[in-house]
């Protein structure tokens, strides 16, 4: 038997551990190892029950991802996963009670698993799921026959196309769970242990896949099915594994057991070879890989912050004012006066109402998190903080100052960051008199609920306080990604070319609400222009205004004159009611178009001499994803981003990029680079020299390879 799986006898009962740190992930030996531990249990005289567990801090977290890779074909899947469900079949006609005992999780193949097991228990802080389409993939071991079967279909539905892991009590009254075991009867071992031998008394066995379904609850099961279906519609707009989930349950709602099987695994298969899986899987990996910085190591001294300051109520400054105090961490938040300081406040507790009002918070809870956002109008208390985020007007002279300020305010040892989108942080460094301590936490708008964290990095900033930020970003719910101090970082410095090529097509002919829904049916939650109603149109024209009087630009290539002139009248967006849409009122989402844009455009069009064409929905899309990745491109070989990996997140999680597409690089990669290169060049014969292919694309595209060349991703 493998090391991964041991066996031994408790008080009468086998005891069948995984240990495969750090998640118990199935690998094949794992997988072997069960099948072997069982069949010694159950020929073994020594043992009236079997009890299956996970060492460590949990059960099984799922199938081995990595796994995934190796399955090349359909016909690999389908060979696999017959094995794997015969597999599961031998361990359901065990002769002996057979119980899973889970703590931490049971996830994936995990859950699936413990579905074949005759009972489950549970501690009461476990949780279990079916989170496989946030892969990209179903159920593959079972799952979509046997959920039903323990829990229901409406709930195994819900749970196979959310993916979203229930708590063991929900667990319980669902059927998935049998027993949760209460801490005071002992740990979960011995609680498990003592709920198998009260089995084998009369030698209880219970096989999942004989649990028969009556004709009303296959007929209700049948109708949640298309419930569900109607529900992706909104929610999966463009992915195929949720509904290849429904799939495969409705196909056993309607045939007997073994055939659902069979059509699970042909759903399976076809999931798991799909671009929609490797894009996700690829995530799942990037996700993991970012807080790995490679010349800051593992044991870098990471400060734990437990006092924190913001500088400036306003938009920026509230909301993350509000992510501390969330993640129960105390912070002084500081203005320039009482007026100023009440309006961030009414803002902060608006908000708070808003997610009150939607049962995410009691009052109760609101309070408690309120009280620990400190208003004031002074530096009193600063020098008893950890960090301190400055978020006032984006403004050199005044950041600046501010930093020269908190360096004489706080401790030496205090983390001094900016919230700053475009400046350059090295300068706050020199003005705080202590650079090492300087570096940029980029928030996104709402900070409170975007999850992306830029961490800029500048020339002096130390291991330390990149280490500290990592930390804290995870502490704060947030995805902390570190990059370089160039104009825009890398969230917005590609954003200005996916802007310019947003206002081109409009000048050249596509229309505002046709470029929003080519991207949304891209997957983006908002298209560029619904987007930018929402941020502000001011907050572009006062950087385009501050660039000009350095004599500098965005992005290459002729500027658009519309965005300005929006701001000239005073449409900024959704705040003042017009925009690059008509509100009902200002701060209303209800939205129609406006036919101004059109007369703007033509205006545009004209004086630069274009004749407006047609435009097809594939060229904004082409165009759009092309600037990205030709900018990606840049930033990756200029070194301000440390893979490409990283970039793909700060898309996933700064604007929405739809994941299972798994971000700009990667999906460029599906393109395949050389297309990528090849209208990059076709653009630069049509519209101008500023399209310029980036020397990494024009690398990898002759050489063959894309931005992962360790995995061919090309659809
Ligand atoms: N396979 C391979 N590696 C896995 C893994 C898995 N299923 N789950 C986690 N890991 C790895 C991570 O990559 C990470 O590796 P690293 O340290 O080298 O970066 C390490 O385990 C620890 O993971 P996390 O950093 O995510 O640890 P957390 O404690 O934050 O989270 C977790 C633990 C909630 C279990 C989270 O890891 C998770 O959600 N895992 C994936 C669960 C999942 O999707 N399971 C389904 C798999 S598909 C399947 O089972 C198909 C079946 O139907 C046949
Ligand atoms: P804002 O105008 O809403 O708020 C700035 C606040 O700072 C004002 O309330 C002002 O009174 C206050 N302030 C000015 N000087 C101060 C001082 N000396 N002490 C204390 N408070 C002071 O601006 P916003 O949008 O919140 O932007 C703040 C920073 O965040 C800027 O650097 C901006 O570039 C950046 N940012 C903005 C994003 C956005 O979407 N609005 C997104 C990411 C970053």
């Amino acid at each position: 038997m493998a090391d991964l799986v041991r066996y031994e006898i408790k008080d009468g009962v086998a005891v069948i551990t995984i240990d495969n740190p750090p998640v118990n992930a199935l690998s094949p030996a794992v997988w072997e190892g069960i099948d072997q531990a069982v069949a010694r249990a159950s020929a073994d005289p020594a043992a009236e029950a079997i009890v299956l567990i996970g060492a460590g801090t949990t059960f099984i977290a799922g199938a081995d991802i990595k796994v995934f890779d190796t399955l090349k074909t359909r016909e690999d899947s389908m060979t696999r996963s017959a094995g794997t469900h015969a597999l599961l079949r031998r361990l359901e006609d065990a002769p002996k009670p057979l119980v899973a005992a889970i703590h931490g999780n049971a996830l994936g193949g995990g859950l699936e698993v413990a579905q074949a097991c005759h009972f489950r228990v549970a501690t009461k802080d476990a949780k279990v799921g079916q989170p496989e389409v946030l892969l990209g993939i179903i159920p593959g071991a079972g799952g979509t026959q046997r959920l039903p079967r323990l829990a229901g279909a409406k709930m195994a539905l819900e749970m196979s196309t959310d993916g979203k892991p229930v708590p063991a009590p929900k667990a319980q009254q669902a059927g998935i769970i049998d027993q949760v075991i209460d801490s005071r009867d002992g740990d979960l071992l011995t609680g498990a242990i003592g709920f198998a031998k009260s089995k084998a008394k009369n030698r209880e066995t219970r096989k999942t896949r004989e649990i028969s379904l009556s004709d009303d609850q296959k007929k209700a099961g049948l109708e949640a099915v298309e419930a569900a279906r109607a529900a992706l519609q909104k929610t999966a707009k463009g992915m195929h594994a949720p509904h290849a989930a429904v799939n495969a349950i409705e196909a056993g709602l309607r045939r007997p057991f073994d055939e659902g099987s069979v059509r699970e695994r042909e759903l399976f298969a076809e999931c798991v070879v799909s671009t929609e899986s490797k894009a996700l899987r690829h995530l799942f990996f990037a996700e993991r890989e970012v807080a790995k910085v490679p010349d800051v190591p593992k044991d870098t001294a990471a400060k734990d912050v437990k006092r924190a300051a913001v500088v400036g109520a306003g938009t920026m400054g509230g909301g993350i004012a509000m992510t501390y105090a969330n993640a129960g961490i105390p912070v002084l938040l500081k203005e320039v006066d009482q007026a100023a300081l009440d309006r961030g406040l009414a803002t902060i507790r608006r908000n708070y109402d808003v997610t009150m009002s939607k049962g995410k918070m009691t009052a109760e809870q609101v309070e408690k998190t309120m009280a620990l956002i400190t208003p004031t109008t002074s530096y009193d208390g600063f020098d008893q903080v950890d960090i301190v985020v400055e978020a006032v007007f984006e403004n050199m002279d005044l950041k600046k100052a501010t930093f020269a300020e908190l360096g004489r305010v706080t401790r030496p040892d205090a983390v001094l960051a900016s919230n700053s989108s475009t400046l350059d942080i090295d300068e706050f460094a020199r003005a705080s008199g202590r650079p090492s301590q300087v570096l940029g936490h980029h928030f996104f708008s709402p900070a409170n609920v975007m999850k992306l964290l830029e961490i800029v990095r500048g020339r002096d900033t130390s291991k330390e306080a990149i280490a500290t930020s990592l930390k804290l970003a995870k502490k704060l719910g947030k995805v902390g990604v570190v990059v370089g101090n160039c104009f825009g970082f890398v969230a917005n410095r590609m954003l200005a070319y996916y802007m310019r090529e947003a206002y081109l097509l409009l000048e050249e002919g596509a229309s505002v609400e046709q470029i929003d829904r080519t991207l949304t049916e891209f997957g983006l939650p908002v298209g560029p222009y619904g987007m930018q109603d929402i941020a502000g149109i001011d907050v572009g024209a006062r950087i385009r205004q501050y660039l000009k009087s350095i004599g500098k630009t965005r992005a290459e290539g002729p500027q658009s004159e519309i965005p300005d002139q929006l701001f000239e009248m005073g449409r900024y967006g959704q705040k003042t009611g017009a925009g690059w849409y008509k509100y009902d009122a200002p701060g209303s989402r209800n939205r129609t178009s406006d036919p101004l844009i059109e007369q703007l455009a033509e205006h545009a069009a004209k004086k630069r001499g274009i004749t407006r064409r047609p435009i097809a929905d594939e060229e904004i899309i082409a165009r759009i994803t092309t600037a990205l990745a030709n900018e990606g491109a840049r930033v990756l070989e200029e070194g301000y981003a440390t893979r490409a990996s990283d970039i793909d997140i700060i898309y996933a999680y700064g604007f929405g990029f739809p994941r299972h597409r798994g971000g700009p690089m990667f999906y460029a990669d599906t393109v395949g680079l050389d297309t990528v290169l090849a209208r990059v060049k076709e653009y630069r014969a049509r519209f101008g020299d500023y399209w310029e292919p980036a020397p990494l694309l024009e690398k990898l595209a002759a050489e063959g390879r894309g931005f992962y060349s360790e995995a061919t991703v090309k659809a």
